[in-house]
């Protein structure tokens, strides 16, 4: 049996790379919600909707876990999604406050994430939970998506918005630096050339697989694949060979090549 693996669009790639490097033993399906992404200007009644489509869907290709690998629809529709699909391990991404609380003493942390999950009670109460001196601000980067679904990565236009976004934050007083959406993780490179070398670039790829890792462990249902990994747009097979599974394997080595980009002292 099969993992899913879930996202408004093509971030949620950066942590199937992650899983595939990682949890090699594993066969993964990926849903893509191309017709309908971005996520993160839309309602959280919309995100629940649409993500209970692309769940079912990956229920019926007979997954035994789905991964939301999106952090708007986790911080949106998780709630929701575990309530529906109850026999079923379903594991959400959220920004790692916490590490970067842990990590930072007394500077600060600044939490990029898209304008949903920055004004959803969720990351709220994560905050509320870790960060006991008010050190960390928040950062709507909804362009970010745009640029990473049509995969512009650098160039001016990408260097500037992200210039102009972290403009007026006194950069040096920040430790870290939370990508809290999975298209972020693509621009991990630029991000680096405009913060100080001090600044640490996290996102929750990491924990987020170890917990899936665990997860099956636990229910003992791990293993079983080879690492293969089948693509759906919005519910449509995309074929090997067709536009999105060659677009999807470049998009898996930019997601690696970005993680070795180690920034910081995390
Ligand atoms: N990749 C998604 C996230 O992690 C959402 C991007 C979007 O569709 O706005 O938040």
């Amino acid at each position: 049996m099969k993992v899913g693996f879930f996202d408004s669009g093509v971030g949620g790639i950066t942590l199937l790379s992650y899983a595939r490097d990682n949890a090699a033993g594993e066969d993964y399906v990926f849903y893509a919600d191309e017709d309908n992404v971005p996520y993160g200007t839309k309602t959280a009644e919309e995100i629940c909707a649409l993500t209970y489509r692309a769940v079912s869907c990956l229920v019926e290709c007979g997954c035994k876990a789905v991964v939301i690998a999106c952090n708007t629809a986790t911080s949106a529709a998780i709630e929701y999604l575990r309530y529906k699909f109850q026999d079923m391990p379903v594991i959400g991404i959220e920004p790692a406050v916490k590490p970067a609380v842990t990590h930072t003493g007394h500077r600060r942390v600044l939490v990029m994430a898209t304008p949903l999950t920055v004004r959803e009670a969720k990351l709220r109460q994560l905050i509320d939970r870790f960060d006991q001196e008010g050190q960390v601000d928040l950062l709507p980067m909804p362009e970010l998506v745009t640029f990473a679904e049509r995969e512009e990565f650098s160039g001016n236009r990408v260097r500037d918005y992200i210039a102009r976004s972290l403009d007026g934050f006194s950069l040096e007083e920040y430790s870290d630096l939370v990508l809290g959406c999975t298209h972020f993780n693509y621009f991990k490179d630029t991000m680096a050339s405009l913060l100080p070398e001090s600044t640490a670039i996290i996102d929750g790829s990491a924990g987020t697989v170890n917990h899936l890792v665990h997860m099956l462990k636990q229910r003992g249902i791990d293993g079983g694949g080879r690492g293969n990994v089948e693509f759906l747009i919005s519910g449509r097979p995309a074929l090997p060979g067709s536009d999105f599974a060659k677009k999807a394997e470049r998009l898996m080595s930019r997601a690696r090549e970005m993680r070795e980009i180690t920034r910081g002292t995390l």
